[in-house]
Formats: C-alpha cells, sequence, structure tokens
C-alpha cells in the first residue's frame, strides 16, 4: 500500500471504530490503536484533563510501560505545553531538539527519539492530548504522520461533542504491587517457548484491574506468577514493597496463605464440609481472619451456610470460594475466569458479589476474563496479546455487574 491509501485506510477505520461504540473510552481507544500500528511505532498515549486538579493522567496508553500512575501539570511537559495552548508538537529527533526535556516518559524507562502530539478538543476548549513515541524502524515522524494524528483528533473531537467525557482522577493511586519485564519460559521441544514476554504492570490498592485476552495468550500464567503459584523466568515482583521473585518456597507458602485470595473457574471446595465450614477451615490459617460467617454473609449466602456444596448452585459453590478468599482479608484477590463455567444469570451474581468486595469493602482484585462485557466493571482494563500487555484503559466510568450484557 502507498503512504497516501495507507493513511486513507486508517482514517477510514478510526471512523469505523468511532461510529461502533457509544462507550466514548473505547471509541477513543480504538482509533489510538489504529494510529500506533499505522505509523508502526513504540507507543502511544491519550492524555485528558482533570479540570478539577488541572492535570493531566493517560486514559489509554500502549507500549513497554506501565504509566497509569503518572500524571502531568497542565502547561508542563510536551503533553502539558499541547493541552494548554492547543496546539501540536512534533518532534522530528528529541536528540537535538531544545524543547525536549527528555523527562517525558522517564519513568517509564522509554526514551523518546521521536514524538508527535497533538491536541485533543471538543468545541470550546482542549480536554488533553494523543501522543505517539518512536517508530520502530528507529526513524523519525514526518509532516504527513503528524497530520493523521491530527485527523484523529479532530474526527475523536466530533465524539466528543456528542458524548460528554468528564474526567475526575480523584486520589492518586496507593501502588500494591509492582511487575517488571516479567517474563516465562517453558521448555518446548528443542527450544523455548516464551509465554510471558515482558510484563510491565502496576496494581493499586482498591482497584478492580481485568486482564482481557483470547485463549492461550498467558492470563493464567500471570496471575499464577502474581499469586506465587508459580515460578517466573525473570524479572521482578514487589507486593507492598517487598521483593517477592526470589522467594525461598517457605516464603512463598506465607506469601500465597497471608497475601493472597484466590477464586478460579472451578470452585475446588471440600464436598465434606458445610459452606460455613469450607470458609472456617481457610480463615483457621490466618491470624486477621475475619469471622467466617461475616465472610458468607457478604457473598449472600447466610441461608445456606449449612448445606454442603454438592446441595448448592455452581454460582452459590463460586459464591463460597469467594468467601473462602475474602475471609483472609488477604491483600490482593486473584480471580482467574470466575464465571466461566455458569450461565449469564448465576455469573452476574458472582460479579456483582465480586463488586460489592471492591467498592464497599476496598479490596483490590485482579480478575481474568476472556469476555470483554465483563471489562465494563474495571477500573482499568489490561489487554494481553501473545504473552504482551497491549494496552492499558483506564475506565472513568465503571458499570455494575447488573448492566452487564451477554
Ligand atoms: N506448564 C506448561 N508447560 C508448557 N506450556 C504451558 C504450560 N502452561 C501454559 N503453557 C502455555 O502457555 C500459554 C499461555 O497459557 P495460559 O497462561 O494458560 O493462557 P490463558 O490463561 O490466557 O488462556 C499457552 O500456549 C499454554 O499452552
Ligand atoms: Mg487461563
Amino acid at each position: 500500500m502507498s503512504e497516501t491509501k495507507r493513511f486513507i485506510h486508517a482514517t477510514w477505520q478510526i471512523m469505523e471504530a468511532l461510529l461502533e461504540t457509544d462507550k466514548l473510552e473505547d471509541a477513543l481507544s480504538g482509533s489510538l490503536e489504529i494510529i500506533v500500528r499505522t505509523l508502526d511505532s513504540e507507543a502511544g498515549a491519550i492524555w485528558l484533563l482533570d479540570r478539577k486538579t488541572d492535570r493531566l493522567s493517560p486514559m489509554f496508553h500502549i507500549g513497554p510501560a506501565d504509566i497509569s500512575n503518572i500524571t502531568v501539570e497542565n502547561g508542563t511537559g510536551i503533553e502539558g505545553i499541547v493541552t494548554k495552548t492547543g496546539k501540536s508538537i512534533m518532534i522530528a529527533d528529541a536528540a537535538d531538539d531544545p524543547r525536549f526535556d527528555g523527562s517525558v516518559f522517564d519513568d517509564s524507562g522509554l526514551k523518546t527519539r521521536t514524538m508527535i502530539c497533538v491536541p485533543l478538543n471538543n468545541v470550546h476548549d482542549v480536554i488533553g492530548c494523543v501522543q505517539i513515541v518512536n517508530k520502530k524502524d528507529g526513524g523519525r515522524y514526518d509532516e504527513e504522520e503528524l497530520q493523521l494524528c491530527e485527523r484523529m483528533a479532530a474526527l475523536a473531537a466530533i465524539t466528543v461533542d456528542e458524548k460528554g467525557l468528564i474526567v475526575d482522577l480523584g486520589e492518586k493511586k496507593e501502588v500494591l504491587a509492582v511487575l517488571r519485564n516479567i517474563t516465562k519460559d517453558y521448555p518446548s521441544g528443542d527450544g523455548m517457548l516464551q509465554v510471558l514476554k515482558g510484563i510491565n504492570l502496576e496494581l493499586y490498592k482498591n482497584e478492580f484491574v481485568v486482564v482481557l485476552g483470547e485463549s492461550g495468550c498467558g492470563k493464567s500464567t500471570l496471575m499464577n506468577i502474581v499469586g506465587g503459584m508459580d515460578a517466573m523466568t525473570d524479572g521482578t515482583l514487589l507486593v507492598e514493597g517487598k521483593d517477592i521473585s526470589h522467594a525461598s518456597d517457605a516464603e512463598l507458602t506465607a506469601y500465597r496463605r497471608e497475601k493472597v485470595g484466590f477464586v478460579f473457574q472451578a470452585y475446588n471446595l471440600m464436598p465434606n464440609l458445610t459452606a460455613l465450614e469450607n470458609v472456617q477451615l481457610i480463615a483457621e490459617l490466618v491470624d486477621h481472619a475475619m469471622p467466617a460467617e461475616e465472610a458468607i454473609e457478604k457473598v449472600r449466602l447466610t441461608d445456606r451456610k449449612d448445606h454442603f456444596p454438592a446441595q448448592l448452585s455452581g454460582g452459590q459453590q463460586q459464591r463460597v470460594s469467594i468467601a473462602r478468599a475474602i475471609v483472609k482479608r488477604p491483600a490482593l484477590i486473584l480471580a482467574d475466569e470466575p464465571t466461566a463455567a455458569l450461565d449469564y444469570n448465576t455469573g452476574i451474581e458472582v460479579l456483582s458479589v465480586i463488586e460489592d468486595i471492591v467498592r464497599k469493602d476496598g479490596a483490590s482484585v485482579m480478575m481474568v476474563t476472556h469476555n470483554s462485557e465483563i471489562a465494563k466493571m474495571a477500573d482499568r482494563i489490561v489487554k494481553m496479546r501473545n504473552g504482551r500487555i497491549a494496552s492499558i484503559q483506564k475506565n472513568h466510568h465503571p458499570q455494575h455487574a447488573e448492566e452487564l450484557v451477554w
């Protein structure tokens, strides 16, 4: 395809992305994905301005690092200047550009070589900016590519005006866990199969993160590493500031017991114990457990607490396993496809319980699913593709479980 054809094609795809969804965030992030792909770039972000704090934060980003928690003061840095002035900035070559102070992506370890940053407008004012960084082939961005970005931003503006967008960054999120360059290899035939290819991700306290991706992309592997059930090949995992990448087996056992609550697709309940006894069994393992009755109450099973697993429906059994996860008051709850074996209605009941433990009880949950509808509940959606994080999207307007349809 010629350059011009490629750009016309991209513009067309962007228009489709904007028209296809009535969720503004999805429309914007879909557009950025197309731009980053078309311009074969290393990273990209959509920064939105919070008027209350006059700071920008990335609503959606693609690239090797998790920049979710970074905020930039309006008027400072490349993103801030573009947002404040409403004028695009193109840095053809950062090495000899005096406007560039080299600090933009410093936290992420991504060194900017070349960059385009264009304002995102609605009718009256600038609401943020769109930024793309580093061509993969090592080349520089050019005027035509700048125009493509401006066209995308202008298209997006139409959608912004129709659908509105209010950004409230709230408090800066407290970091719970940091995953740095985590890889996982499995021996395969003569060589090695790399299942995780360098995962960089932060998890925050009282946050609901959904990891979304096709079957086989590495979601469960990632989850098991974060939960201390599987060893990484390389990389670093910090939980509450403590490095557990090189923990001994005994330390890992303690970590799993004290810090992590697990919910799997299979309920794994003890068949000869009642719902309440299944929860009590776990409560006895740790020092600061909540009373088992309280955990049962939180999953709305008080009237079934003396039933055995075989006397409970799939959804009810899954709620017992959620009670078992929360009774320990873990720092982090990991849920791997918890509704995959359930029908729609019981699936929603289970998700509604998970919603409660995040929104009412302040739990931190990382949930894996291949169902993109479920991602709408999340505070942040981490998309995985082929062992990598493809993108991270903040969801400023999470939906209730009852609102989901699939
Ligand atoms: N123990 C293992 N040995 C070899 N390959 C594995 C092992 N576990 C997982 N894999 C491979 O790793 C890839 C990712 O698996 P997984 O993390 O379970 O994906 P997901 O949960 O996204 O479906 C798959 O290709 C799978 O076959
Ligand atoms: Mg899986």
